[in-house]
């Protein structure tokens, strides 16, 4: 069976049954002072924090961060993550993306001794171990940085994913083209590594300069998504695009 076509999963469910939506619940808000040292924003950064209810969710159920919810939605609606897959997963730390790809791609499920998919993680930040994930810091935007991870992926991928995020210059502009030229690395990686029928997943910043890579990617893959899941907090701008089918290779126009 393709990679892609498993069965169909509720809405906002994983495919366990629970959900993941971690709407409805109904917690009491935790009011922050402000403290000596503390400035206004990180305050209100802290106060965000506390009354999040992905973020309890992410601590009681043992992710490494409230992002982790981001790609079970996507997944819950798009459904790539399948057992089987292989998948890269790029600006991994800490973490939270690969400890759902593990459980649902079924990496720890050996068949013949063999692991069932594979799962590589790759960040600029040094990541604990995640049983089932191969991890390496990296910065992807180096110079023959594909190369490499090309080298520890050793073959095709069925998934590249990226989270990637530079860390905010408090310039919206700025901050929207370094997130769409990481995003842009990341697309011709895997215009690379994927095989066909495979998908792309990545974070985007709406802001408009978006489009060119909107175009590559429909060209590219059978069909393209942008989707900003209920986990992505409402006031960011950011969303996700996933392209599902890629068409492989491009036959040569000369
Ligand atoms: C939002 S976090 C990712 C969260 C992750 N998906 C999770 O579930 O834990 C964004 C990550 O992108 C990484 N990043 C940013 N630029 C990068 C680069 N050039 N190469 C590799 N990682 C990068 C950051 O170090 C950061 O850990």
């Amino acid at each position: 069976m393709a990679y892609w076509k498993k069965g169909p999963i509720e809405m906002g469910k994983t495919p366990t049954g629970k959900n993941t939506s971690g709407r409805g619940q109904r917690d009491l808000k935790v009011k922050v002072k402000s403290a000596r040292g503390r400035t206004t924003s990180s305050t209100r950064w802290l106060q965000r924090q506390l009354n999040d209810p992905y973020v309890k969710r992410a601590q009681s159920e043992g992710y490494r961060g409230r992002a982790a919810y981001k790609i079970m939605e996507l997944d819950d609606k798009f459904r790539f993550l399948v057992p089987g897959a292989r998948i890269v997963d790029l600006g991994a730390a800490p973490g939270g993306w690969c400890q759902v790809a593990v459980k649902r791609s079924n990496v720890l499920a050996e068949r013949g001794g063999k692991a069932v998919g594979t799962i590589l993680g790759v960040d600029l930040q040094e990541m604990e171990p995640i049983a089932g994930c191969e991890l390496h810091q990296l910065d992807f935007m180096e110079d023959d940085a594909d190369l490499q991870v090309k080298e520890w992926l050793g073959g095709k991928a069925d998934v590249v994913m990226s989270d990637m995020a530079a860390s905010s210059s408090g310039h919206k502009q700025t901050d929207h083209l370094r997130i769409i030229a990481l995003c842009e690395a990341a697309a011709y990686f895997a215009f690379d590594v994927l095989d066909e029928g495979g998908t792309f997943v990545a974070k985007v910043l709406a802001g408009g300069a978006e489009g060119d890579l909107q175009k590559l990617l429909k060209q590219r893959f059978t069909k393209v998504h942008n989707y900003k899941p209920p986990a992505s907090r409402s006031d960011s701008s950011e969303k996700f695009v996933v392209a599902l089918g890629f068409r492989g290779e491009v036959p040569d126009q000369g």
